[in-house]
């Protein structure tokens, strides 16, 4: 079987390819073709891989390429991990953003709009090639924002196209050790939008032990969540936000916390990172440790200036490990191997929120095998919640629409509809802030 990972010179393909050296099962992946614009990040990349693979006879072949139609020809699974306008890009939406007083992360508000209205004409001609050159390809979606890009993609792919994040399943994991349970044996109630979503339930052996550890401040105290939200507020929902959701229920804090950061998340990933590909310039370079100290200084600094905004402390080791080449693979498997496991994924909604039309990308969890990824039946979301996620919905309908007609306007509208976005003068301010520094939004007009 055959992978393609788009965006292949990007940090976090080893942890995919580390996923698919632990695969020795029928039908698992023999070749990884790594497809990127820049050919330096490739060939730092697969000498990580290359240390990964060394005195394995039997991992994954690994070519890499420059040609997006070759890289996309024979491919059985396309994994589409882009990062248009690169870190730098990243920075910029941040630095945009907090100068007008709001809030500038790459998948929420200002600056998810703005990283959405970069990355849904690429990731849309991504998806017309698939569509020709491997029409029977199943193409799985980490580019951010996920839900939105997935939902650009579905209307060329259909549900050929599955988005991917890790958040839903590390907090079902945590929350699920938290009252005791083993997280494949519980079943977390979850639904809403890529990284705007709740957990209503936690059933265990048929009870719901949500109300158990909603009532215990001990257990709320034990993990990320319960600590970013804090006890009341999470017994007021009567649910478990997304971690994301951090951001909307305390955006004054965050906002602030991101203004005094010495450095902004995008700003401190681009320094990191750059130091990475400038020392794998180097042919002594021992690769994969110096990848993987990388990584896991990503991953201890994540959602740092939440946490300090919220007295959470440090993460927790448990909480390291990442995760998201775990969906990615399990997610492979069921499809490639019809191995049935249920998954949360960001599809089609169908018929199951019935505040959405048919074709609005959701998260939510789905039976997934080898026809493709089938949301199941959640119950309603609360009155709150709903409104939340018909309005984002909203906005990013009109990130879609602008992308399509390159109306200036639309773009406008998708930041003033924003919950996020206090007023229409700071979404023009937005819109000419970001057309200033972004070259990929000169289709803009
Ligand atoms: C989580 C999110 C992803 C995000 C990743 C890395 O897994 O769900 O959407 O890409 O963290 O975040 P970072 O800030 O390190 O780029
Ligand atoms: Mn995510």
């Amino acid at each position: 079987m055959r992978l393609t990972i788009l965006g292949g010179g990007g940090f976090r393909v080893p942890l995919v390819y580390g996923a698919l050296l632990g695969d020795r099962a029928e039908g698992r992946v023999t070749r990884v073709v790594l497809h990127d614009l820049d050919a330096g990040r490739l060939s730092a990349v697969a000498r990580v891989l290359a240390e990964q693979a060394a005195g394995d006879p039997d991992a994954p072949e690994v070519t890499v390429t420059t040609d997006l139609d070759e890289a996309l020809r024979g491919a059985d699974f396309v994994f589409s991990a882009i990062r248009v306008g690169g870190l730098e890009g990243r920075a910029a939406d941040e630095r945009v953003a907090l100068a007008q007083g709001v809030l500038g992360q790459e998948t929420v508000g200002a600056g998810g709009i703005a990283y959405g209205l970069r990355t849904v004409p690429v990731a849309v001609d991504i998806a017309r090639r698939v569509a020709r050159l491997a029409p029977d390809a199943w193409v799985i979606n980490f580019t951010n924002p996920a839900g939105l890009v997935t939902e650009a993609m579905s209307r060329h792919l259909g549900d050929r196209v599955i988005g991917i994040c890790d958040s839903p399943v590390g907090l079902g994991r945590r929350i699920a050790r938290v009252v005791g349970a083993h997280p494949g044996e519980a079943w977390i109630d979850y639904v809403g939008l890529n990284h705007l979503g709740w957990v209503r339930g936690l059933r265990v052996a048929g009870r719901d032990e949500l109300p158990r550890l909603l009532a215990d401040p001990d257990l709320l105290g034990s993990f990320e969540e319960g600590r970013l939200f804090g006890p009341q507020w999470l017994r007021s929902l009567g649910a478990v936000p997304n971690e994301y959701l951090h951001y909307y229920y305390f955006n004054r804090e965050t906002v602030r916390a991101y203004q005094r950061a010495e450095k902004t998340r995008g700003a401190f990933l681009r320094d990191q990172q750059a130091g990475f590909y400038e020392e794998m310039r180097r042919p002594d370079a021992a690769a994969l440790t110096a990848w993987d100290r990388t990584r896991a200084e990503r991953e201890a600094t994540y959602m740092a200036e939440n946490r300090d905004a919220a007295g959470a402390g440090e993460r927790e080791d448990d909480d390291l490990s990442g995760g998201y080449e775990k969906v990615a693979l399990a997610l492979m498997r069921a499809i490639a191997r019809d191995e049935r496991t249920t998954l949360i994924l960001n599809v089609r909604n169908r018929g199951t929120l019935g505040v959405l039309d048919a074709e609005a990308v959701i998260e939510v969890p789905c039976l997934v095998d080898a026809n493709g990824a089938h949301p199941v039946t959640v119950d309603p979301l609360p009155g709150h919640a709903t409104g939340l996620v018909c309005a984002v919905k909203a906005v990013e309908r009109e990130v879609l629409s602008a992308a399509e007609s390159g109306s200036r306007t639309t773009a406008v509208k998708a930041f003033a509809l924003h919950p996020l976005v206090d007023s229409v003068n700071v979404a023009h301010a937005l819109v000419d802030g970001y057309t200033a520094v972004h070259p990929g939004l000169a289709y803009l007009s």
